[in-house]
Parts: structure tokens; C-alpha cells; sequence
């Protein structure tokens, strides 16, 4: 029965019951009413007063049926609005803001989207990162566009109908490299996937730009094992001072110094060694895979510089712990060998091209050279970062022989 003094607000769902859909017409005709007010409700379903009841009583509404006038087939309710609905969102809060991260990610706001109206109660996310500045660089939403566009499909972006045909010698210095580049890329696919797993989604064009990052890796693994197959059935070797040099990355807990040892030291290095290699590639299917790598980690080394960059400015006493880190690094692998020496032979015969001794003697020449190019590399990049250049210097020479 209708009460109160304002004109009601009345729907007609016609023969719509509420088991296809009704309620969707009665919220929305609730939603512009204030509790208390009352929505007039018509329809033809035969149930409707029955399931109007349920359905109220589950909502936190009242309800009343017109009992006035002759039977008809038409119902006539009038539902009061409740408190429940209302008070079920009175604790909600945004999840920041749809445009930018906020400072301080929540873990109460779970993997709600950024900017979501939440829902007060619901499990809180179980993240370690949730302070911007210790992940954020300002060029990741760009570099996030950018690795989107970017990304290729192994199966056409290389020519692997050619068959490499070098001589044997050559074949084998080529599949030693591979195998080296593919254990190195593995270390750089696992090091963002765990970061990415602790990171708050808040943080979303980071998330992206990690998840990208580890596409980039994947891909780097497919055409490295795919070019070391290509004539042969077995890789080559794994030395065991250039697996304690990915463990001592692997085992870098801090999202900062995890991404300033990979990306700005050990990634950013590797671009040269890719450029090299592309450089003194002896078959195009070489050639290309090199060079499809070397973009791809010139972005990982961007966000890298940048993110280290932003942490360093927000808090300059950090570069001590990035200081920290190198020593620490360099301590750990003291007694180990590094680069093993069937990679750097590989790299001299690649560079040398006979086995010429004027070539072999150019060959060790280009390499040495390499190293130098990888040096001035890091320490331009820890300059930009914010270290003077003596320091960059030092930090540079510590960095592993083992290149990443
Ligand atoms: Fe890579
Ligand atoms: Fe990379």
C-alpha cells in the first residue's frame, strides 16, 4: 500500500519475472531514492509478489502489495527502500586513482583495478611492494607502449630456412655462445617474473612492463636454443663460475637492486656483447637473433637506468646501498672464474674469422675492445644514475666478468 507524501517513482517490468532479470529495473529505479522512499512496481509475472518478497528481504527492502480494486492479472507493489545496500558501500574507498599510481598501494584494495570503488572487508593481498617511489620510473607507461608495439614472432622475424653452413669450428664457437646466452636469458625471464610477483598491482604500468619484459626473455630463449639447433643436436657447455654469477643475482631479494644489478649492469652490458655479436655474426640467422635481442634489452636496460635513477634522486644516501650491492656481488664471486673461457675463445674466433694468427690476433684485439665499450657503458650509466665518476669507475671494474 502506498505511503508518504512525494509522488512515487514506478516501473513496469511487464511479464519480465525476477528469475530473468527483473531486479536490474527495480535497482536502477531504487537507486535515485533515498531510504525510506518508495518505487511503485507493475508487472504481469505471476511469481512476482512471491519472489518481490524474497528478493526484498535479502536487499534490506520492505515491500507491500496493492490489495485494493478488483483481481487482475497486473501486480501492483511498492517496495521502501532500505539501509542495506547503502551501508554495504558506506566503507567503500577508490583504489587510488584510474590516472596515476598512487604513493601508498593498499593491500586492503586486493587486485581491485586501479581507481575501483572497494568494497570494505575481502582478503588483503599479500604484496611486499606497495611504496611507488621503491618501483616507479615516469618513463614506464611510454616504455610499457612501446614493448607492446614491439613485440615480434619468432617464427617469422628470423629467416630459419637458411642453413648456417659455417665450417665445423665456427658452428661449435657459434653453439657455444647460444648456450651461454640462453642460460643468461633464463636468469633475466625469472628475475623480473619474481619481482612481478610481489609488486602491487596499483603499480600496473610497471606490472605490464615487467610481464613484457619476461615475453622479451622467453622470446630470447626461443631463437638462441632455435640458433644453436640449427645445425646440431646437443648445446654446448655451462661453466660453473657463469652459473654462480646468475645465482648471486638470483638471490637479490630488493626490487631496486635486483633491477639496478640486471638491467643497469648486467643487461646493459649484454647489449654491447648482442651488438658485438651481431657485428661479427658469420650466417644471417645469427645476425638476426642478435640484433632482434638487443632491442628488445635496450628497453629492459631504459627502465632499469630510470627506475634506479628515481630512487636515487628521491633518497641520494641510496646509492650506497647500490654501492652496497656491486661489493657484496663482487665478494660472493671473489674465487669464482667468471666468464668461462670457451665463451670468450668463441667470441675471439667470431671477431677473428680464420685461423689466420693476424686474425686470431684481431679477433682477441675486437674483444678486448668490447670489454672496454661494456666498461664506458656501465659507468656512464652509474654517472647518469647519480655516482661521481670515480666511483662509477670502481663499481664498473667490480662488475662480473661474467658479463650479466
Ligand atoms: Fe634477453
Ligand atoms: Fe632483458
Amino acid at each position: 500500500m502506498r505511503t508518504g507524501a512525494s509522488p512515487p517513482v514506478t516501473i513496469d517490468l511487464e511479464d519480465l519475472s525476477l528469475a530473468e532479470g527483473a531486479h536490474l529495473l527495480i535497482d536502477r529505479g531504487l537507486a535515485g531514492l533515498r531510504p525510506g522512499e518508495q518505487l511503485e512496481v507493475t508487472g504481469a509475472d505471476p511469481a512476482l509478489a512471491l519472489m518481490l518478497g524474497a528478493w526484498c528481504r535479502e536487499h534490506g527492502h520492505r515491500v507491500a502489495a496493492d490489495g485494493d480494486g478488483p483481481p487482475s492479472s497486473t501486480h501492483r507493489l511498492w517496495i521502501t527502500k532500505g539501509l542495506k545496500d547503502d551501508q554495504r558501500w558506506s566503507g567503500a574507498t577508490r583504489a587510488g586513482s584510474a590516472a596515476l599510481p598512487s604513493p601508498h598501494a593498499d593491500p586492503r584494495w586486493g587486485l581491485a583495478a586501479r581507481g575501483a570503488l572497494v568494497e570494505a572487508g575481502g582478503p588483503e593481498l599479500d604484496v611486499r611492494w606497495v611504496e611507488k617511489d621503491l618501483v616507479w620510473a615516469d618513463i614506464a607507461p611510454a616504455l610499457y607502449a612501446r614493448a607492446a608495439a614491439a613485440q615480434w614472432d619468432p617464427a617469422t622475424a628470423v629467416d630459419w630456412t637458411a642453413s648456417p653452413g659455417l665450417p665445423a669450428d665456427v658452428e661449435d664457437a657459434v653453439v657455444q655462445i647460444m648456450t651461454y646466452l640462453v642460460e643468461n636469458e633464463q636468469a633475466a625471464l625469472m628475475i623480473p617474473a619474481r619481482l612481478l610477483g610481489s609488486l602491487h598491482p596499483q603499480f600496473r604500468e610497471v606490472m605490464q612492463l615487467l610481464a613484457a619484459q619476461v615475453a622479451d626473455e622467453a622470446r630470447h630463449i626461443e631463437i638462441f636454443t632455435r640458433r644453436a639447433l640449427a645445425d646440431r643436436d646437443q648445446m654446448g657447455r655451462s661453466g660453473a663460475g657463469g652459473r654462480a654469477s646468475l645465482q648471486s643475482l638470483l638471490g637479490e631479494p630488493d626490487f631496486t637492486l635486483a633491477s639496478f644489478l640486471l638491467s643497469v649492469m648486467g643487461e646493459g652490458t649484454f647489449v654491447d656483447l648482442l651488438t658485438f655479436l651481431h657485428e661479427n655474426a658469420p650466417d644471417p640467422v645469427t645476425a638476426q637473433v642478435t640484433r632482434l635481442a638487443a632491442r628488445d634489452e635496450a628497453r629492459h636496460v631504459a627502465f632499469g637506468v630510470a627506475h634506479t635513477a628515481h630512487v636515487a634522486t628521491e633518497d641520494p644516501s641510496f646509492l650506497a646501498r647500490l654501492r652496497g650491492a656491486v661489493e657484496r656481488r663482487h665478494d660472493v664471486l671473489r674465487d669464482s672464474a667468471g666468464l668461462s673461457d670457451d665463451v670468450y675463445d668463441s667470441l675471439v674466433l667470431l671477431a677473428a674469422g680464420s685461423w689466420e694468427p693476424a686474425a686470431i690476433r684481431r679477433g682477441w684485439q675486437a674483444v678486448q675492445r668490447l670489454q672496454e665499450r661494456m666498461d664506458e657503458g656501465r659507468r656512464r650509466r652509474l654517472a647518469f644514475i647519480g655516482f661521481p665518476e670515480d666511483e662509477a669507475a670502481e663499481l664498473s671494474a667490480l662488475h662480473t666478468q661474467n658479463f650479466m
